[in-house]
């Protein structure tokens, strides 16, 4: 269905593109001057925006996937399931690693600590580019 790709590609676009600011436009300035006061800002603007786009790709990932392949064939080791598992994968990653934000990182955040939420912050976008990766994998009939 056109209307669920393209917003899964704008949720996409959102999701990657917000991460990939605050990875290369807003922390290396914050790191620089040992002052968390901009990434947590950044973070106060792009939750409103970001939760909702990754909630928007979960249901039009997981809707557009039994598209591809019914539930059944998920687990299997069909190169197309393969690509499925990986996006769960890295769905778990990612909600793993915003539950340790939110709940360990930011709420005392600090200079001190701002080097170890840079690193997040450069695994999460990681994890973003590599969903956007996979997501080639259907057109494309597998992972690589
Ligand atoms: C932030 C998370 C995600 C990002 C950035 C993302 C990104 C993308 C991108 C860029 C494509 C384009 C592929 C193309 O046009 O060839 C795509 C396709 C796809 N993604 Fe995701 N995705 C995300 C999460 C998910 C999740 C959780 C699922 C669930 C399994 C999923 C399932 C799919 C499917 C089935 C397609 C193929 C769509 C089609 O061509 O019909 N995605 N994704």
């Amino acid at each position: 269905m056109r209307i669920l790709l393209f917003l899964h590609l704008l949720g996409a676009s959102v999701w990657v593109g917000g991460h990939l600011v605050l990875l290369l436009g807003v922390l290396p300035k914050a790191l620089r001057q040992r002052d968390p006061q901009p990434v947590r800002a950044f973070e106060g603007i792009f939750e409103r925006i970001g939760i909702p786009a990754l909630l928007l790709q979960v249901v039009s990932g997981l809707w557009l996937a039994s598209l591809w392949l019914p539930h059944d064939l998920w687990f299997s080791d069909l190169p197309l399931a393969r690509v499925i598992q990986a996006k769960l994968l890295l769905l778990a990653f990612t909600a793993a690693l915003g539950v340790h934000a939110r709940l360990a990182l930011i709420p005392r955040l600090d200079a001190q600590s701002l080097p170890r939420l840079g690193l997040h912050i450069l695994l999460i976008t990681l994890t973003a580019v590599a969903f956007a990766w996979a997501g080639t994998g259907f057109r494309y009939g597998g992972l690589l």
